[in-house]
C-alpha cells in the first residue's frame, strides 16, 4: 500500500474551507493509502509568537481531524515536534540545497517584496518540509497548488541525495504531489476562503453564530421576485460541496424567481448543520479532554518515530555519519 502524508500548520482554528478543501478529501484517502497526518507546529513557529495560541491550535487541529473521522489506529496522527529525527534529516538535506533554490521560494520572496525582514525559519521552511516528507518514505503528498513549489524542491533534493550518496539507488523515496480535485471553497465575500482574508465560515461555531455568518454571505441585490443567476454565487458553490442535490433544487428556484437569497442561505445553513452538527459535538468532547488528545498524539509519534529512525539510519550511513564503532568509543573513555 502506498503512503500518503500531509502536514497541517496549526496557525488558526480550522474553518469550513479547511474542512471541505483539505480535511474531507485527505480523510477519504485513508481508504486507499497508508496515511500519515501530522501537525506542523515547528512550521507554525516561523510566524506564531504566542505560546498559548500555538499549543491551543495544535489541539484544535487534532480534535478537528479526529472529530471529522480520522481513525488514529489507521492513520498516524502526530506532532511534527515529537519526531526529532526530522531535524537531523533537515540539516543533511540543507547541505545538498543551493541557497539560490531557497531564495526563489515563493513565501520568502513575497515576504521580501512586502518589505518584511523574513526570519531564517521562513527561509528554511521548504527544507524542513522536505524532511517531513522524506522521513517516512512518502509516495504521495495531498496538497494545495500553493505547495507545489515545495514539492518540487522535495523531489529535487531526494533525487540529488540518491544520485550523490546512493549511485542513484533509491535511498530516499521520491514523492509525488497529489493535487486536490476539490473545487475552490469561496468565503463570505466570494473569494477563496482564508483566515487572512477574514472571509471564513467557522467550522464548529455554535449554530446561532454559524447562521449569522451564513446570512452575511455577499450576494447580488436582486429583489425577491426577480430571477437570479446561481452561477458564480458563493452560496450555491458552497451548497454544491455539501449537498449537490439541494444545490440543484436551489439553483432552479433561484432561476425561476420568487425565491430570495435569504431562502438559499437558509438551505445552506441547514446543509452545513446537517453535515457538521454531529461533528461539532464530537469536537467539543475531544477538545475538552486534553490529556486524551495528547495521549493520541504521543502514540502516533511513537509509531512515526520507529519509521523515522529507520530512514535516518539509512541516511546517516549513506552520508558517512555513523555511530562510532563500539570498541573505539570504549577505548576513548578508558584513556581519558
Ligand atoms: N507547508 C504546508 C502548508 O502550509 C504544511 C506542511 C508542512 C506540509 N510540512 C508538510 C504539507 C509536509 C505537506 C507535507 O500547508
Amino acid at each position: 500500500m502506498k503512503t500518503s502524508l500531509t502536514g497541517i500548520k496549526p496557525t488558526n482554528l480550522p474553518h469550513l474551507g479547511n474542512y471541505l478543501g483539505a480535511i474531507r478529501p485527505a480523510l477519504a484517502l485513508a481508504e486507499r493509502y497508508r496515511t500519515f497526518y501530522f501537525i506542523a507546529d515547528y512550521h507554525a513557529l516561523t510566524s506564531v509568537r504566542d505560546p498559548e495560541a500555538l499549543a491551543g491550535h495544535v489541539r484544535d487541529v487534532a480534535a478537528t481531524w479526529l472529530a471529522a473521522g480520522l481513525d488514529p489506529s489507521e492513520t498516524l496522527l502526530y506532532r511534527q515536534s515529537d519526531v526529532i529525527e526530522v531535524f537531523e534529516l533537515s540539516w543533511i538535506l540543507s547541505c545538498l540545497l543551493a541557497t539560490g533554490q531557497l531564495e526563489r521560494g515563493h513565501a520568502y520572496k513575497d515576504a521580501l517584496a512586502k518589505g518584511e525582514a523574513p526570519n531564517v525559519g521562513l527561509f528554511n521552511y521548504p527544507v524542513l518540509m522536505a524532511a517531513d516528507i522524506l522521513l517516512y518514505d512518502t509516495d504521495v503528498v495531498p496538497v494545495g497548488k500553493d505547495q507545489l513549489q515545495h514539492l518540487e524542491l522535495t523531489r529535487d533534493v531526494a533525487q540529488r541525495f540518491n544520485h550523490v550518496f546512493g549511485d542513484d539507488f533509491p535511498i530516499l523515496v521520491v514523492p509525488e504531489a497529489l493535487i486536490s480535485e476539490a473545487p475552490l471553497v469561496p468565503g463570505t465575500d466570494g473569494e477563496k476562503m482564508s483566515k487572512s482574508r477574514g472571509n471564513s465560515i467557522p467550522l464548529f461555531a455554535p449554530a446561532k453564530k454559524l447562521r449569522k455568518v451564513v446570512m452575511g454571505i455577499k450576494t447580488d441585490s436582486k429583489g425577491l421576485d426577480e430571477p437570479k443567476d446561481p452561477e458564480g454565487s458563493a452560496v450555491v458553490a458552497l451548497l454544491e460541496q455539501l449537498s449537490p442535490e439541494r444545490a440543484v433544487v436551489v439553483s432552479e428556484k433561484l432561476r425561476a424567481g420568487g425565491y430570495g437569497w435569504g431562502h438559499a442561505k437558509q438551505e445552506l445553513y441547514e446543509a452545513i448543520e446537517q453535515e457538521l452538527g454531529p461533528l461539532r459535538e464530537r469536537y467539543e468532547e475531544l477538545r475538552a479532554d486534553e490529556a486524551k488528545l495528547d495521549a493520541i498524539l504521543h502514540d502516533g509519534a511513537e509509531r512515526a518515530r520507529s519509521i523515522a529512525r529507520r530512514t535516518i539510519g539509512r541516511v546517516r550511513s549513506a552520508v558517512g555519519i555513523d555511530p562510532l564503532p563500539r570498541d573505539r568509543a570504549t577505548l576513548k573513555l578508558r584513556t581519558r
